[in-house]
């Protein structure tokens, strides 16, 4: 299938098709979303968990980022490819803001970057999409300010956070955002932005009122067992898979039975001179 650009993510949301993404942060397993046919790959700054072992996505840097972007490029050349903005690199300065996202767009060949945050990064939004890039704006639950959320916690359960959430959607969107996702919030919340929003309202954790879902491949897949938010639904279990695959390699190395002979390579010269060695 021809990759998409934000034209078709904008029919797919006026058919009521909905999108559908997954993060990924290597070749492999880009490879197998687009073999599926999925709509869209991301690229999260997620990878701190899942990839790193870190215990949130504060530690993520710019290069971990790029690299892994063009990994998934590789192993997807024909999927929308989002790049995740990591944690500073878009909080010093507007500047140095539309630096990091040429960065991402010049090296890693994605075709639009997400970053956190609504009224706060309105400015930061507006600058970037002016050089020409797509921007998808991320609000709600925004793992980057975790600290200051108390915890990865869920938005707008209050009429008070439930407004805050909704203005900061407007504010992405007037920004200049292409879309949004919507993370860690009650359904009720993220129905009222899909009805004011003329762009793409993806949803995580945000209930099934979307132009999409996205899920995070360790979670999807079982992968990632650390913790299981909420709204992670669990797919397969790879992490039973491979440990079981790993403990047999063991089991069988172990007892002799593996290399066996379609393992081995045979000789092709003459047998008797091999005895000679
Ligand atoms: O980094 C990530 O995986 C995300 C999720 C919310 C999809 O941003
Ligand atoms: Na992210």
């Amino acid at each position: 299938a021809q990759k998409k650009t934000i034209l078709d993510l904008c029919k797919m949301k006026a058919t009521g098709e909905k999108a559908v993404w997954v993060t990924a942060y290597d070749c492999c397993f880009a490879a197998y979303a687009e073999k599926a046919g999925m709509d869209m790959i991301l690229v999260g700054d997620s990878m701190g968990m899942v990839v790193y072992g870190y215990q949130g996505t504060i530690p993520v840097t710019m290069d971990m980022c790029i690299n892994h972007c063009q990994a998934v490029r590789r192993g997807a050349p024909n999927t929308y490819i989002i790049g995740d903005m990591p944690f500073g690199s878009y909080h010093e300065s507007v500047g140095d803001a539309v630096h990091n996202a040429i960065r991402f767009a010049k090296e890693a060949d994605v075709d639009a970057i997400k970053l956190e945050g609504g009224v706060a990064v309105a400015d930061v939004i507006k600058a970037i999409a002016q050089a020409g890039i797509v921007v998808f704006g991320h609000i709600g639950l925004t793992p980057q300010s975790s600290a200051a959320m108390g915890g990865f916690r869920a938005q707008g359960r209050t009429a008070d956070s439930a407004r805050g959430v909704i203005e900061d959607a407007i504010a992405v969107y007037e920004a200049g955002a292409r879309a949004v996702l919507v993370e860690g919030v009650p359904e009720e919340v993220c129905t009222i932005i899909h009805k004011t929003l003329p762009i793409p309202v993806y949803g995580i954790g945000a209930g099934s009122d979307t132009d999409g879902q996205v899920l995070v491949v360790g979670d999807a897949l079982g992968m990632f067992e650390a913790f299981k938010p909420k709204f992670a639904k669990r797919y397969a279990d790879i992490a039973s898979v491979a440990t079981k695959a790993f403990a047999q390699f063991i089991k069988e190395t172990k007892e002799g039975s593996f290399p066996a002979s379609e393992h081995k390579y045979s000789i092709s010269g003459d047998s008797a001179e091999f005895k000679t060695l």
